[in-house]
């Protein structure tokens, strides 16, 4: 272990937090931040200036995440040598690929923590005081993380609730299994405890969060149902609860269980982001997604059957090793059956350690960036679409603060996720509203309130 200086870390100091990647990450930041506070009285800054401590969360499904984190980690060297106190912490998926390879190539790191430890952050400070030595610690002990976070602070009428972590499915291209470990579920009365705690704290929607979520199976359980669409019916029957979503699902494990519940359960949005990354049944099979386009679209088609107006979302994989004009076109031609509400699409990204990694990659940037464009340009122009043909409606909008752009206006979202600004008086904020859409705007919409409920 690398030795560094005795620190101490004075009360009233602050905590800066950069986050890259997925919601998990930004969840487990605030994780960071209420712990941090709990245990040492560190509030959040946005500037890393004025920072005692700053967190990287990182990330490595995509892109060059390793190299980008080290030349960060240049920058804040420089912040330290003005300030020897600073304390550099590394979390995240690329700390726990890396582990002390980190301290080994930026010694002023003083602690390296992956997403399962994140819970014994404070610890490690302390250690680190104790001990003048950096500290990593990038082991998967599991639930206990979820037994060691204070309650969350409440920020709003909105919370997210992580009830399964990890990922078994090993998909031949992703790092989140080898870096996140395997999927594992909290029991179901830790869960429904913890919404239930929020509710009470003037929480009325939740957000439940998962690498695959809808792998949830509480298996301390000895009751028969003890699945995700059991989990939904039992978070639904939370009076204070009245409006539930989840991400990010996966085609697997959506059940014909989970669709009865979309069906039978009023207060699950009609809106779900169910990746399935390539049209091409070869491209999915090299892919070792576990289901075929026609699997997939079957799916779409009983959920339709339940909730005919339901928001679909997806991730797309553009240039995976081998992928034809012909698997492309096939891509296109199911985001045109499935007909999505807008979707994210990324270059394939090789990451070390994947069995992908290892496959030859013909095609050039220019093909894969023109491909992502074509499918960008599709997905955005249906969610346009949709947008446009919401303009006239009436929807229902939980109020979660002032507009950003005019803070006399009030912001909420729709059922189906997306923002609308509109007039409204500041005593709305955490209430339902019943809005009118009068316009689209850029990523937005813009309402007028109609009644209240
Ligand atoms: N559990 C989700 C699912 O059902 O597939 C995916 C979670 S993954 C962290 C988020 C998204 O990142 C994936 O859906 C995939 O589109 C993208 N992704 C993962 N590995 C990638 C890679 N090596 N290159 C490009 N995109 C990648
Ligand atoms: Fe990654 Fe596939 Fe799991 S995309 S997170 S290995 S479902």
């Amino acid at each position: 272990m690398a030795f560094c200086p005795l620190l101490v870390i004075p009360l009233n100091k602050k905590v800066h937090i950069r986050t890259f990647g997925c919601q998990m990450n930004a969840y487990d930041s605030d994780k960071m931040a209420d712990l941090l506070y709990a245990s040492h009285g560190l509030e959040k800054t946005e500037h890393a200036e004025e920072a005692d401590v700053i967190v990287l969360n990182t990330c490595s499904v995509r892109e060059k995440a390793q190299e980008k984190v080290f030349s960060d980690l240049g920058r804040l060297a420089e912040l330290k040598r003005d300030k020897p106190g600073l304390v550099i912490a590394v979390g995240g998926c690329v700390a726990s690929q890396e582990g002390h390879a980190i301290v080994a190539r930026a010694p002023y790191v003083d602690l390296v923590f992956g997403p399962q430890t994140l819970h014994r952050l404070p610890a490690l400070l302390d250690a680190r005081r104790r001990s003048g030595t950096a500290q990593v610690d990038i082991s998967f002990p599991e639930i206990e993380k979820f037994d060691a976070l204070p309650p969350a602070r409440v920020e709003g009428p909105t919370a997210f609730v992580s009830i399964m972590e990890g990922c078994s499915k090993y998909c031949s291209f992703c790092v989140v299994p080898y870096t996140r470990g395997e999927e594992f579920s909290r029991p179901l009365p830790d869960v429904l405890r913890e919404i239930s705690d929020l509710a009470a704290r003037g929480v009325k929607e939740v957000t439940l969060l998962g690498q695959n979520v809808n792998a949830y199976l509480d298996l301390e359980s000895n009751a028969e149902d003890t699945d995700f669409a059991a989990l939904l019916e039992q978070v639904s029957a939370l009076p204070a609860i009245e409006r539930i979503r989840y991400t990010t699902s996966h085609p697997l494990e959506f059940t014909q269980r989970l669709i009865d519940a979309h069906a039978r359960l009023p207060k699950l949005v009609g809106q779900v982001h169910l990746p399935v990354q390539s049209g091409s049944d070869r491209i999915l099979a090299a892919m070792k997604r576990g289901y075929t386009a026609l699997e997939y679209k079957s799916i779409i088609c009983r959920l339709r059957e339940v909730c005919p107006q339901i928001s679909l979302s997806s991730d797309f994989i553009i240039g995976f090793p081998g992928e034809t004009e012909a698997d492309f076109n096939a891509t296109l031609q199911l985001i045109d059956v499935v007909g999505f509400d807008g979707s994210y699409g990324f270059i394939y990204s090789p990451r070390p350690g994947t069995p992908a990694a290892e496959l030859p990659d013909g095609l050039s940037e220019q093909v894969k960036l023109a491909r992502l464009q074509t499918l960008l340009a599709k997905t955005d122009a249906a969610a346009a679409r949709i947008s446009q043909a919401m303009v006239g409606t009436r929807q229902r909008v939980l109020v979660d603060g002032h507009a950003k752009r005019d803070t006399y206006e009030l912001r909420g979202r729709t059922d189906n996720n997306r923002v609308v600004n509109f007039p409204g008086q500041a005593r709305l904020i955490g209430q339902f509203v019943e809005v009118t859409i009068t316009a689209t705007a850029h990523y937005s919409l813009r309402g007028e309130i109609v009644i209240l409920s």
